[in-house]
């Protein structure tokens, strides 16, 4: 049942059984400010997270930003064609030295060079050279030339950060420690990886401040029996009752089938269906069935009640024709509809009359992200 803030019922942490009536995370993990300050370590400073496309770095010292809870990472292309990432931090006074630089407009540079002492750093984090001022003493009374320790590179090194990837998708995480990707990733890595994803191209990003918590964000996408109610147009192509809700451990699978079948040439996989994965935390890839390209949604939190969506379309050529335009618009339409959703939930959880929500048994999906928050807060 559902439970209200009626000061008699308690809430429970959420059961492994999708049935019990404890199903569903406590509404004030969607609301706190205190879970949004939490979560930047329980959640984003411990699982692989999505950083971005290698295929927008493809030469040595392209370089982009990303911001993963307050963290600050460059993921560059490094010499010998690996991409790493490094904190956005210089090992000399701690200054940010690259200015944000998105992926859609990357940039370039053989070394990253620190704008405050212009410490200078190789692609591949060790430091290559600082100014003269380093090796002389001459405005320190106390202190002869010769006295000076010097440098060394290796220890003076930027911090890097763990790297993996699925194909073109580069994931970093911050623990010491972490499981391996492929660990996290489970049967989606191998899926992913038996498809040419390295041949399509970032041809469209398309950026939106959402006011909910990224959870409630990512709970819509996880289930679709709000469908038939809001996606009118979407749904008239689709079978959604021989749609399927596959679950495994940090992912899940929605398989929505087509009512009619379209062309093999128009989809990137086999199936005659689209075929979206959500992966725990706030990773999306959208595999299309009336499309050939595929998409990806980041849901970063802003903060307890706003989240921002990254929706990257990725298309054999980045100059769009008219129909992947079109596209594009129905897609764009799709997440205009669940932003009112969604919207209007965080709106209800807001108001601080429900303790405990009560979860469908076709909403196994949206159960297993509320573990996983859960299982991510207790660890
Ligand atoms: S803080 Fe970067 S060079 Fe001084
Ligand atoms: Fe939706």
């Amino acid at each position: 049942m559902t439970r209200w803030n009626n000061g008699r019922d308690e809430v429970e942490p959420v059961s492994p059984d999708i049935t019990d009536e404890t199903n569903a995370l406590p509404a004030r993990y969607f609301t706190d400010p205190a879970v949004h300050e939490m979560e930047k370590e329980a959640v984003f400073g411990r699982y692989w997270v999505y950083a971005g496309h290698a295929n927008c770095i493809p030469e040595p010292g392209d370089h982009f930003t990303r911001n993963i809870g307050d963290r600050e990472i460059i993921v560059v292309r490094t010499h010998d064609g690996d991409v790493e990432a490094f904190y956005n931090v210089c090992a000399h006074r701690g200054s940010a030295m690259v200015e944000e630089t998105p992926m859609t407009d990357p940039g370039n540079a053989n070394r990253i060079q620190c704008p405050y002492h212009l410490w200078t750093y190789d692609l591949d984090g060790e430091l290559a050279s600082t100014p003269k001022s380093f090796e002389d003493a001459r405005l320190n009374p106390d202190l002869e030339d010769e006295d000076i320790t010097p440098i060394d590179p290796d220890e003076s090194a930027l911090m890097s950060v763990h790297t993996d990837r699925i194909g073109p998708f580069v994931f970093v995480n911050f623990d010491e420690e972490p499981m391996s990707l492929a660990e996290q990733a489970g049967t989606m890595k191998t899926e992913l990886e038996s498809l040419p994803l390295e041949e399509y191209q970032l041809a469209r990003r398309i950026v939106s401040e959402v006011e909910c918590n990224w959870k409630v964000f990512g709970g819509n996408y996880s289930e679709c029996d709000h469908c038939q109610a809001n996606h009118q147009d979407w749904v008239k192509d689709l079978e959604l009752l021989d749609s399927e809700l596959e679950v495994d451990d940090y992912h899940w699978i929605l398989h929505y089938k087509h009512g009619e079948d379209v062309d093999d040439e128009m989809r990137i996989h086999e199936e005659h269906e689209a075929k979206f994965y959500y992966f725990w935390p706030n990773f999306t890839v959208n595999m299309y069935g009336t499309a050939d390209g595929y998409g990806t949604y980041i849901i970063d939190p802003i903060d307890e009640g706003r989240f921002q969506l990254v929706a990257d379309y990725y298309f054999k050529d980045p100059d769009l024709t008219e129909e992947e335009e079109t596209f594009i618009r129905t897609s764009r339409q799709l997440q205009e509809e669940d932003f009112e959703l969604v919207e209007r939930q965080q709106r209800g959880l807001d108001s601080g009359a429900i303790a405990q929500a009560r979860l469908g048994p076709n909403e196994h999906t949206v159960h297993r992200l509320h573990r996983l928050a859960q299982e991510a807060y207790e660890a």
